[in-house]
């Protein structure tokens, strides 16, 4: 299976002319790439700009690049000022959407209970969530994360769980320039595969993608998903940065990954 990048370009950049260039150096130079699915994640105000690319170009989602939201909201329509909702996004075009991110939990006081209620809703309306589980520094990871997963996957079935991916990034090492060392990594993949194992058919759980986030570049790209096998990672700051979002795209690649 194909490696997954998502570029989460976060409240960045600040201007449409920004975003476009940004978007089409990064789809013009991975149109031959064959070995990662990269789905960008703008802020919303450029979603439906970067959407018009995938219309008129129809290799665009079809091959290797997708678009994902930042965020969404869990009621379909209705009077909820300032929110998305899943459908809306669906339509646009988008095929996934990050979900729990830990700025969102953090500044905007996401509760599990909140976050279960989008990953349903994502599902409904056809969309992949990626789903962010991690601890805060000092916190015990297993203790953490078990808990996140338990209840963000709250009433999800065997069938609709294949189609969440769950980012493992732990909080200290967003943005901070502090990535996770490849053996925490390695303890954090295992103890989610054995937690998703309890939680839903073992057939299934192993379906399930688990990626890696935090601080990733071009340089440690690898020991995440070569050495340890995760299947793919979330970019922040990197993603804003087209050549080293490219070489880290290159890496996927030339691993043979
Ligand atoms: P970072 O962000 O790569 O800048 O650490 C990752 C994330 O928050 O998704």
């Amino acid at each position: 299976m194909k490696s997954l990048l998502i570029a989460n370009w976060k409240m960045n950049p600040q201007t449409m002319d920004e975003a476009k260039a940004l978007f089409e150096i990064v789809r013009k130079n991975i149109e031959n790439n064959q070995s990662a699915e990269i789905i960008i994640c703008p802020p919303f105000v450029f979603l439906s700009t970067l959407s018009k690319y995938f219309k008129t170009n129809p290799s665009v989602g079809k091959k290797n690049i997708f678009l994902g939201a930042q965020n969404c909201f869990w009621e379909e329509k209705g009077a909820y000022t300032g929110e998305i909702s899943s459908p809306m996004l669906k339509n646009l075009g988008c095929s996934y959407v990050i979900v729990g991110h830990s700025e969102r939990r953090q500044f905007l006081n996401e509760t599990d209970e909140m976050i279960n209620k989008k990953i349903k809703d994502c599902l409904k309306a056809h969309l992949k969530p990626i789903f962010c589980v991690g601890e805060k520094e000092g916190e015990d990871m297993g203790f953490i994360v078990e808990d996140q997963l338990k209840q963000g996957l709250k009433d999800i079935s065997n069938n609709q769980v294949e189609n969440v991916v769950i980012a493992y990034e732990p909080v200290w090492a967003i943005g901070t320039g502090k990535p996770c060392s490849p053996d925490d990594a390695m303890r954090a993949f295992l103890f989610i595969k054995k937690i998703l194992a309890q939680l839903f058919q073992r057939n299934t759980a192993e379906k399930i993608r688990i990626l890696y986030g935090g601080s990733v570049d071009s340089k440690n790209a690898n020991d995440y998903l070569k050495k340890i096998g995760m299947d793919g990672l979330l970019v922040g700051g990197a993603s804003l940065n087209a050549s080293e979002f490219l070489r880290i795209v290159n890496r996927v690649e030339s691993a043979g990954l």
